[in-house]
């Protein structure tokens, strides 16, 4: 065999290497990456073959060199196989080299969130009654006795005020003394968790004098067993409008406005008596479509103990106040049978609101 000097096979490799290379690099589909394999990776007749012939007729001393060169430059061939193959198998935006961008594909579009049921009813609610010229105010959830009890005109011996129907809370110094209920031990006041949003009606009537029209909606905690219709949290929206000459009428029509703006005009309501310690007289407020009555809440003239305990005169003034549960009605807007479902945080339900 003919002498070949080390140079030029050096070269040769050299050119075998970039021409390898860039094949494999434009390959853009399986076929184009298999024809580039049997190009310069046939095992008969590829180029990297017969340039491995030539090896054989470098001489002895730059044999290792040769060798050496020649290994490389296989590995980089077949280095550059693997890579065109894996960019034929991951589809054409990897292909043929193109960035790993295509701005030809379709856009994936982004999962939107949005609010949950309840916070969409609240939303709508303070909508509605914002129309009605009522604004909305808030109180806190963590309450004192005054709040949730006294100025309700709910006195100590009150059954409501059972600590069994209430969720009563131990402070941090009647915790150390590790005794319940926290303010016997200590004589801090005692707190609780609201368990209705008629607190926030003294919070303002406190600090505003007549007239008022307030809404207030937000978490109220009772004990109560879980169940279709009850949580032991839940919301409520609470109404109050103290004016002169303030009367049931007023009361139903403001009702009857919010109900048909809400649920649409196929709705009834209707007022059975019933009692509330902060309101005289006081009725429960039914809703129905139709066939069945739902109880929404309760509702009734503001009492005039609870004008006096906020220092309203009752000869000058009255006042209406209602109280409804947020989960009925946004469970009854939307058919949605057991409020439990919109706390239990299943997507497959939440995102068909
Ligand atoms: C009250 O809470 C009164 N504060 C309402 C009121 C306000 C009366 C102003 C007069 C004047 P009641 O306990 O009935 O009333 O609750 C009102 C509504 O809250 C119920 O009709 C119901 O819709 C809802 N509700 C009561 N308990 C639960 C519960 N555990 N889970 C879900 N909703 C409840």
């Amino acid at each position: 065999m003919a002498h070949v000097a080390l140079a030029d096979f050096l070269a040769e490799l050299d050119r075998l290497q970039a021409d390898a290379e860039s094949a494999f690099q434009q390959a853009a589909d399986a076929d184009a990456v298999e024809a580039a394999r049997i190009e310069f990776l046939g095992a008969k007749s590829g180029r990297l073959k017969s340039v491995q012939k030539g090896l054989g007729a470098v001489g002895k001393d730059d044999k290792p060199a040769a060798g050496k060169r020649f290994n490389e430059v296989k590995q980089a061939i077949d280095a550059a196989f693997e890579a065109a193959q894996n960019r034929a198998k991951a589809g054409p935006a990897l292909r043929a080299g193109t960035p790993e961008f295509d701005p030809t594909l379709p856009g994936r579009r982004p999962r939107l969130g949005h609010l949950h049921p309840i916070t969409q009813t609240i939303e709508d609610l303070k909508e509605i009654m914002g129309r009605l010229g009522f604004t909305v105010t808030e109180g806190p959830e963590i309450e004192d006795e005054w709040h949730n009890f006294e100025a309700l005109n709910i006195p100590a011996e009150h059954p409501a005020r059972d600590p069994l129907e209430n969720f009563y809370l131990s402070t941090a110094q009647a915790l150390a003394k590790s005794t319940a209920p926290a303010s016997a031990a200590t004589g801090e006041p005692p707190l609780l968790l609201r368990s209705q949003t008629s607190t926030v009606q003294i919070r303002v009537m406190e600090n505003t004098p007549p007239p008022v029209r307030i809404i207030s909606l937000g978490r109220v905690y009772r004990p109560d067993t879980a169940d279709a219709t009850h949580c032991p949290m839940f919301h409520q929206i609470e109404g109050l409008l103290v004016d002169r000459r303030v009367t049931m009428a007023d009361l139903k029509s403001v009702l009857r406005l919010f109900a048909r703006s809400f649920f649409g005009g196929d709705v009834h309501i209707r007022f059975r008596p019933s009692f509330f310690p902060f309101t005289e007289p006081s009725v429960e407020v039914d809703m129905s479509w139709h066939d069945r009555w739902i109880e929404m809440g309760g509702a009734g003239m503001v009492d005039p103990n609870v004008l006096k305990a906020v220092g309203y005169d009752p000869e000058e003034v009255t006042g209406f106040a209602f109280g409804l549960g947020v989960e009925r009605v946004c469970a009854r807007r939307h058919h949605v049978t057991d409020i439990r479902e919109f706390y239990k945080n299943d997507v497959r339900f939440l995102e068909q609101f």
